[in-house]
């Protein structure tokens, strides 16, 4: 009946090349997570929220207990900001750790494992810290095993992928940490070539891309420029059903208005009410300015997905089914 979660850390492959020479060749880590029995898989999306409970961040969490309950979530995904306004000191940085997330997100049925993105305020700490051993050793649902990495279940695969290195204008601020990042150029065009060949060979029924920052929002932020640019030819090209965000503290979901991708924004995990707005070219299926969570769940034949606020009411729910040739229809 349940699920589980298999670590698979993929090796480093070392390719001789024809002059002696050794290219070292680097993959996306993958972690595999069994869908159902009987092929279902259920996953809360929720992002933007480590506040020690401050800004309805206890309230979104209760919901998400209760939801996940409900719908037996499998796992959660977290679209990044995982703690405010400065990420973690440290990986000795254990309190505020377990003050905003082990002991919010207490309920039975959200203990389960919570597969990480990191936005930009865990840039602004030290962004090493969410993959250390120690911190999840503190709570072993933490599962950050990469900055980008892969969580393959069959009938979907979620493609978790670092954005902040991506946006130009942190890169003129001192707060960043960018130790394994730097230069930008490098690793960009590396992680990028590394998702198109993870892409090319899923062979999953959804494909879902994970970042923190949105490709198309109609939120306080609005689009992010070097996404579009870079990130959203990869997504078209490869038939990505959904390019999931955060960043902007709202519920959102805008549809490609020439390609089927689809940008959901789950950004309302505990600030929220913003009441700014920017214009977006993509065509906008639903906006709510305040705090929130996404629950998806998923067949191979079908995709369900709604939007609760903090009381838990469904805001907004839609579904994408897939007819056996891979044409997908929206409903
Ligand atoms: C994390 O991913 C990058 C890029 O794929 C890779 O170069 C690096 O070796 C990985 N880190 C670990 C600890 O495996
Ligand atoms: C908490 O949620 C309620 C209901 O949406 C809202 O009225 C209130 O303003 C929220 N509090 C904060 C701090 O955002
Ligand atoms: C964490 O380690 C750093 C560096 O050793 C130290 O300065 C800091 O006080 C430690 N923090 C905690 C909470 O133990
Ligand atoms: C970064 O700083 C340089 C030099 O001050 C400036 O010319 C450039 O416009 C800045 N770029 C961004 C994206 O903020
Ligand atoms: C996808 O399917 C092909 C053909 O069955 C197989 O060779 C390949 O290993 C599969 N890829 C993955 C990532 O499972
Ligand atoms: C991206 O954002 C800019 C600035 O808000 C806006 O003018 C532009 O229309 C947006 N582009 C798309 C494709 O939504």
């Amino acid at each position: 009946m349940a699920s589980s979660a298999v670590l698979l850390i993929t090796g480093v492959v070392v390719v001789a090349g024809a002059l002696l020479l050794s290219q070292v060749e680097a993959e996306l880590q993958k972690v595999q997570h069994s869908p159902k029995e009987h092929g279902s898989l259920t996953v809360l999306a929720v992002g933007d929220w480590g506040r020690a409970g401050q800004y309805n961040q206890t309230l979104v969490a209760e919901q998400m207990g209760v939801v996940g309950e409900k719908l037996s979530a499998d796992f959660v995904i977290s679209t990044g900001d995982n703690f405010y306004n400065d990420g973690l000191a440290g990986d000795n940085d254990t309190a505020f750790f377990r003050a905003s997330f082990s002991d919010i997100y207490t309920a039975d049925s959200l203990q389960k494992p919570w597969y990480i993105v990191l936005g930009n305020h865990d840039y602004t700490g030290d962004a090493l810290a969410q993959q250390s051993p120690a911190i999840r050793d503190v709570d072993t649902r933490w599962t950050s095993v990469n900055k980008s990495f892969i969580v393959e279940s069959g009938i979907v695969d979620f493609f978790l992928v670092d954005t902040s290195p991506f946006v130009l204008k942190y890169w003129n601020e001192s707060k960043f940490d960018w130790r394994n990042v730097a230069p930008r150029d490098t690793y960009i065009s590396n992680l990028l070539k590394d998702l198109e060949e993870a892409l090319t060979a899923s062979n999953a029924t959804w494909k879902v891309v994970v970042g923190h920052h949105p490709i198309s929002s109609g939120c306080e932020h609005g689009n992010t420029t070097e996404l579009r640019e870079y990130l959203l030819p990869v997504l078209k090209t490869h038939g990505v059903d959904m390019y999931l965000n955060g960043h902007d503290h709202c519920l959102q979901r805008t549809s490609s208005t020439d390609s089927p991708v689809e940008f959901v924004t789950s950004g309302g995990g505990s600030k929220a009410w913003a009441g700014k707005f920017k214009p977006t070219s993509d065509k906008m299926e639903f906006l709510y300015d305040g705090q929130g969570f996404l629950s998806m769940q998923l067949t191979a034949a079908e995709a369900r997905f709604a939007f609760y606020d903090v009381s838990g009411e469904v805001l907004h729910a839609w579904e994408l089914t897939k007819s056996p040739t891979g044409a997908r229809i929206v409903s």
